[in-house]
């Protein structure tokens, strides 16, 4: 890990396994919206390791994923590799890197990376690089390890605060539009056509899963643990392997917000 990291630095592996996609129905209705097409370029800002630039390549020209994070950019590439997919480029850095260096794009896509950054001015930035009638894009899910209402869930956060002091609280499912509508925000930046659109999902976690799910939150990752990290893995499988479910339910909403320039 490298001081340029940020938050994410150390969750690298544990993202790239276990955290999920959006789905098909979200991809496609981004197809669909945007006229995506073998001569559109997109562009997916806060990329990770790859959740939605590696599954929309297949349906673009060209497209690029930006993040500050090396190390997640390399678990994005890795999972081009094993896609077989090479109209993929990989650029090191932020929202505050945007510039027309590079290029004109028909999408710009942000998946659960938004609220990272400085939120207007990326929105103009973007718009900058759209082309006429291009789209813009924020892509979210539920993160349940602080917004889910299973009872699985309470027991995971529940071991988890014995160990870390400043995990955020447990809220269960929160607005988080309602204070600050991010489709509001897109319009007020000059987007026309904005939609909010939701997609419900429904997913199973394993053991597996749920560990390597909580080690990928920047607040649970395992830099937080450090010597504690491997008596916090056994001791939430103990804790998980007592519960009477065998796979863990989630059902959840991939929302996207966009606009058209
Ligand atoms: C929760 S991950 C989302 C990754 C991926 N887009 C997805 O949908 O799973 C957030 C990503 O945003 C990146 N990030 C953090 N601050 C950023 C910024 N200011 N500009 C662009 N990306 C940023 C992090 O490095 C991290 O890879």
């Amino acid at each position: 890990m490298s001081d340029d990291d940020g938050p994410f630095g150390g969750t690298e592996e544990y993202y790239a396994k276990h955290r999920p996609g959006y789905g098909d129905a979200a991809l496609s209705y981004l197809r669909e919206r945007f006229d995506l097409d073998g001569d559109t370029r997109v562009l997916d800002l806060g990329c990770g390791a790859g959740q939605i630039a590696v599954p929309l390549a297949a349906h673009v020209g060209e497209a690029v994923g930006m993040d500050p994070n090396e190390a997640m950019l390399r678990q994005a590439e890795r999972r081009a590799e094993a896609a077989g997919r090479e109209n993929l480029t990989w650029v090191i850095g932020s929202d505050a890197d945007l510039s027309g260096e590079l290029g004109g794009f028909g999408l710009a896509t942000m998946g659960r990376s938004f609220h990272w950054m400085d939120e207007r001015e990326t929105l103009e930035r973007l718009r900058g690089l759209l082309e006429p009638g291009g789209g813009v894009a924020i892509l979210d899910d539920e993160e349940w390890f602080t917004r889910g209402t299973e009872g699985w869930q309470d027991a995971v956060y529940d071991l988890a605060a014995e160990y870390l002091d400043e995990l955020p609280e447990r809220t269960g499912p929160v607005d988080h539009s309602a204070e600050d509508p991010w489709d509001e925000l897109v319009e007020s930046v000059g987007f026309d056509d904005v939609e909010a659109a939701t997609f419900a999902v429904e997913r199973e976690w394993t053991v597996d899963a749920v560990v390597g799910y909580a080690f990928s939150l920047s607040y649970c990752s395992p830099d937080r643990f450090g010597e504690e990290k491997a008596a916090f893995e056994s001791a939430l499988r103990e804790r998980l392997a007592q519960r009477p479910e065998e796979t863990f339910p989630q059902r959840t909403e991939v929302t996207v917000i966009s606009g058209r320039r």
